[in-house]
Formats: structure tokens, C-alpha cells, sequence
């Protein structure tokens, strides 16, 4: 997969490229994240991305000139990249979306700052608008990094065992609100609590349909029953 990033602070990703299980992506090439920064196409001095709001109020607004070049740069690269916007206005991302991420082999993001971008830019260069959920983050970088982290981590290869992304929660194709089940490890008996005994028998159809029980369990007591805070 070929990502190219439009952004301010490309150095936030390395969060997502330098640790983790999802390092060896990209180290290992499975997926080519590169990064634009719009202020390498500024043309004054001080190399200006953002400039007062048409009509008053507080915040600045991302200039749509240097953005339009970043797009326009990245698509030299990637002609055939749908080019997408981080907002919270954009559609909400969720588990469904990631066979869809992943089976395009190659993505523009571009990440807003301040109280947005230029609406001209999105009007006229953006092909899909993706949200992470209905709260205001400061910029697009750690959203992209959450929808990246969703989608990387399904490509073959990058988890040490590929099984485990799909006993995952959302990850029933036939029943995509399901969560997983509870999961317990060494020791056997903590603190005066002990693993559920199944789970030492070594049967696995026993173990598989007290799995397949508890899923459902916590997915009636967790989500389908009305949360307060
Ligand atoms: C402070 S926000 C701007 C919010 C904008 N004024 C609004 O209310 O719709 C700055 C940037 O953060 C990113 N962002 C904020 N919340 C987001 C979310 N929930 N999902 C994806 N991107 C988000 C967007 O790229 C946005 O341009």
C-alpha cells in the first residue's frame, strides 16, 4: 500500500511508524508512507499555510493554494489515489470501512489544522470526507493515525498471527456488532480469582462455544443495554 500524507507535522506519525507491531509495515515495506508538508509550496517568506476568516470570527483558515499543490504533487505520484479529507464532518469511520481502505492499494490524506480548510479545496480537490467520531480533535494527523493503525493491521503479514485480527471485535462478517470474548492468561488463579475452567480443559469445541456464548454475553451487557458515563 502507497500512502501519501499532506500535512503539517509529519513528525506526530512517528508514533505509528517507529513502535509497535505496526513498525514492521513499514520498515519492511508492506506499506510506503511519505509525507507533503504544504508548507514547501508557500510563496512568501514566511512560509504562510493559514490567513484570517472571510467574514470575521475566531481561528485561522488553512490557504487553499498551498493545500491545492500538496494535492496536486501527491497525485503526480498517486493519479489514481482517492484523495481524503480528516473532519468531523466526514462520514464515521468503523471496522466495515477497513476491507474498503484496504482494497485500494493507494491513498491521499490530507490532515486539517486550525478551524479547517478552505472550503474551495474540499468543493473541488477532495473525494471523501472521513471522521473518527462525533468530537472536534485539534488535527486530521491523530485521526489518520487511528484509521491507518485499523487498516494496516490487516494487511498479511504485519500481526505475528494473522487469525487474530479476525476474533476481534467487529470482525464477524455475519454479525458485525459482536465484540470479543474475555480473555485471561497466566496464572490460573489471581489474587483469588481463577480462570474459568474451560479454558484449562484443552477441549477445544467446549472452548469455542463458551468463547462464542461470552461474546455474545458482552455484547448484550456492554452495548445493547443504554450506557451512562
Ligand atoms: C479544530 S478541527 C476543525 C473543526 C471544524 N472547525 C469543524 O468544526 O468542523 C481541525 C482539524 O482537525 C481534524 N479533525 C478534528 N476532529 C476530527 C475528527 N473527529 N475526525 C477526523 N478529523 C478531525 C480535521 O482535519 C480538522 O480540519
Amino acid at each position: 500500500m502507497h500512502v501519501i500524507v499532506i500535512t503539517l507535522f509529519p513528525e506526530i506519525f512517528k508514533a505509528l511508524t517507529d513502535q509497535g507491531v505496526l513498525s514492521k509495515a513499514f520498515s519492511s515495506g508492506l506499506v510506503n508512507l511519505e509525507f507533503i508538508n504544504p508548507r514547501d509550496f508557500t510563496q512568501d517568506n514566511h512560509r504562510t499555510v493559514d490567513d484570517r476568516p472571510f467574514g470575521g470570527g475566531p481561528g485561522m483558515v488553512m490557504l487553499a493554494e498551498p493545500l491545492a499543490r500538496s494535492i496536486e504533487s501527491a497525485k503526480e505520484k498517486l493519479p489514481h489515489a482517492p484523495v481524503v479529507y480528516l473532519s468531523p464532518q466526514g462520514k464515521v469511520f468503523n471496522q466495515a470501512q477497513v476491507k474498503f481502505f484496504l482494497d485500494q492499494k493507494s491513498w491521499i490524506f490530507l490532515c486539517g489544522r486550525y478551524e479547517g480548510i478552505d472550503e474551495r479545496v474540499l468543493e473541488n480537490l477532495i473525494d471523501l470526507e472521513i471522521s473518527i467520531g462525533d468530537f472536534v480533535l485539534s488535527g486530521g494527523e491523530l485521526a489518520l493515525m487511528c484509521i491507518l493503525d485499523a487498516v494496516i493491521r490487516h494487511i498479511p503479514g504485519v500481526l505475528g498471527d494473522d487469525l487474530s485480527a479476525i476474533q476481534d471485535s467487529f470482525s464477524n462478517p455475519n454479525q458485525p456488532d459482536l465484540l470479543d470474548c474475555p480473555h485471561y492468561t497466566r496464572p490460573p488463579i489471581w489474587r483469588g480469582h481463577p480462570v474459568p475452567t474451560v479454558l484449562l480443559s484443552g477441549h477445544h469445541k467446549n472452548i469455542e462455544q463458551w468463547r462464542a456464548e461470552k461474546s455474545l454475553e458482552a455484547t448484550q451487557k456492554k452495548r445493547e443495554k443504554k450506557q451512562d458515563f
